[in-house]
């Protein structure tokens, strides 16, 4: 047996639970992984509350959790790469994270980097892939200004990151606490809220070339109103607004794959990425993690540990 999150319907964070359930066995070509950390979403909050109901409706009941780092302890038949006693991250497309084990497709993992704490290591395949795929979207080069909304969130706080990496000026929108950490990674940041067209025109000091939108609720209607052409505007959020403009929609299915994990995972080893981990629950806190999450005001990223 172990621990595992579960829901029964769905509902507010009150319906989460941490239940007995049986341990799960891998099959041919996967590992059971022994769970140290495990990032959570706010996409799972949609989930859990069936407000995704059309898209990924949940079978009750219903586990949750995508991304985590651990230690395998079983190797089903014809896995490749991987034995017991290694430490891994990487992810599962089943919502089973947010448990003491979890069966994982071994093309879904890569070795844990040494130096990369568990924490970090298991917080790093949703917000990770999604920065990843949205930098890609929008192809900043030297010379380019690039608007990252959320710059601080979860997604955001890698984005501005691997955006600077390509060479560009970045503005990172967020709220004032902050803008230390935004400046510390060469960031230029500026206050979200009534004026914000005028104050990025002003830190921008010339066009702006690309936007990404991790936040939704206008910044796509902003990016255009900036003069951005929509083949260089993304939004991980605001589907309906990309459609009606033309702008992007890469996200964390864009580039959900272990390459793009272990590659993220060695920049975050040699600390040329940083991952900033606001929170770490025990299992049994996952309402509270949740909690905090639904703030709407992470700084990087809410893990449990089981
Ligand atoms: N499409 C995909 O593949 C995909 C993948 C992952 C996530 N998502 C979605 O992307 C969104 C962000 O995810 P996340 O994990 O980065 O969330 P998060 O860690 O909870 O970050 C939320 C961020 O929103 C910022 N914020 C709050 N109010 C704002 C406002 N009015 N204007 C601008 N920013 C504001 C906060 O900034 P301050 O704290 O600085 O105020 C905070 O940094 C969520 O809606 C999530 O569901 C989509």
């Amino acid at each position: 047996m172990m621990k595992a999150v579960r829901f029964h319907e769905y509902g507010g964070v009150d319906v989460l639970r941490v239940e007995e359930v049986e341990r799960p066995s891998p099959g041919a070509g996967q590992v059971l992984v022994e769970v140290r950390a495990a990032g959570i979403q706010p996409g799972e909050v949609m989930i859990r509350e069936g407000a995704r109901h059309d898209r990924w409706p949940a079978a009750f009941p219903s586990g949750q959790g995508s991304d985590l780092a651990g230690v395998v302890v079983e190797t089903g038949p014809h896995v490749r790469g991987f034995a017991v006693g290694d430490e891994v991250l990487g992810f599962t497309h089943r919502r089973a994270s947010h448990a003491e084990y979890v069966v994982v497709d071994d093309v879904n993992l890569v070795a844990r980097p040494a130096g990369l704490s568990w924490e970090v290591a298991g917080s790093l395949y949703v917000a990770g892939t999604t920065a990843y795929a949205s930098v890609f979207a929008v192809d900043p080069v030297p010379g380019d200004t690039v608007v990252v909304s959320g710059a601080a969130g979860g997604v955001g706080s890698l984005a501005v990151q691997l955006a600077r990496r390509r060479g560009a000026t970045v503005v990172g929108l967020a709220s004032p606490r902050n803008h230390d950490w935004l400046k510390e990674r060469g960031v230029v940041p500026v206050v979200y809220g009534q004026g914000v067209a005028e104050r990025v025109r002003e830190a921008a000091g010339g066009p702006v070339d690309a936007f990404i939108d991790t936040y939704g609720e206008g910044y796509v209607r902003l990016a255009v109103e900036l003069g951005v052409q929509p083949s260089r505007i993304n939004t991980i959020r605001d589907w309906r607004t990309a459609a009606e403009v033309g702008a992007r929609t890469y996200g964390e299915g864009s580039a959900a794959c272990a390459v793009v994990v272990g590659e993220l995972a060695r920049l975050a080893a040699r600390g040329e990425l940083t991952v900033p981990v606001a929170r770490v629950h025990p299992l049994a806190e996952v309402q509270d993690a949740y909690r905090d999450l639904e703030q709407g005001h992470t700084h990087g990223k809410i893990v449990l540990r089981p």
